[in-house]
């Protein structure tokens, strides 16, 4: 089974998405293994970014993901990775299809509301930057035996 690291970014939270950004991801099925409202540090910021560091956007990103709150989240299923990012939809909010979450509560590049994990690798590394293995729950979901029947 897989797992993903998921932030709802200050925009959610801001807003009051969070509810309904949450919704989504439980309503697909996926499981929250692992969740904590925190602010993030300028130092974790830039690690999480740190492939974006020679980018031009890199000093904007990490102040609008150090700029509020943000819910740190571990979600688990099958291919969770690749299916949490079809449900994000393509990073410029203006090109993300309706029915996606950037699709359709945002317009934006910069300020689009969730990041996920791309890849196993990065899910592994993004998942031991803000979680201890201790603080990952492992537990039945009872409609897990339905939904996961792959
Ligand atoms: O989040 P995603 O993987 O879709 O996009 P990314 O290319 O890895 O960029 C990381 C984040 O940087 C985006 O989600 C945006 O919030 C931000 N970004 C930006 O501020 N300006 C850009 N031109 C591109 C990305
Ligand atoms: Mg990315």
């Amino acid at each position: 089974m897989e797992q993903s690291l998921v932030i709802l970014k200050p925009d959610t939270l801001q807003r009051g998405l969070a509810g309904q950004v949450l919704s989504r991801f439980e309503n697909k099925g996926l499981k929250i293994v692992g969740m904590k409202l925190t602010r993030l540090t300028r130092e974790l910021a830039e690690k999480h970014y740190s492939e974006h560091r020679a980018k031009e956007f890199f000093e904007d990103v990490v102040g609008y993901i150090t700029s509020g709150p943000v819910i740190l989240m571990v979600l688990e299923g099958p291919s969770a990775i690749t299916v949490i990012r079809q449900m994000l939809g393509p990073t410029d909010g203006r090109k993300a299809p309706a029915g996606t979450i950037r699709g359709d509560f945002g317009i934006a590049t910069r300020y689009n509301l969730v990041h996920a994990s791309d890849s196993p690798e990065a899910a592994l590394r993004e998942i031991a930057l803000f979680f201890r293995a201790d603080e990952l729950l492992c537990y039945d979901r009872d409609v897990n035996k339905w939904i996961w029947q792959v």
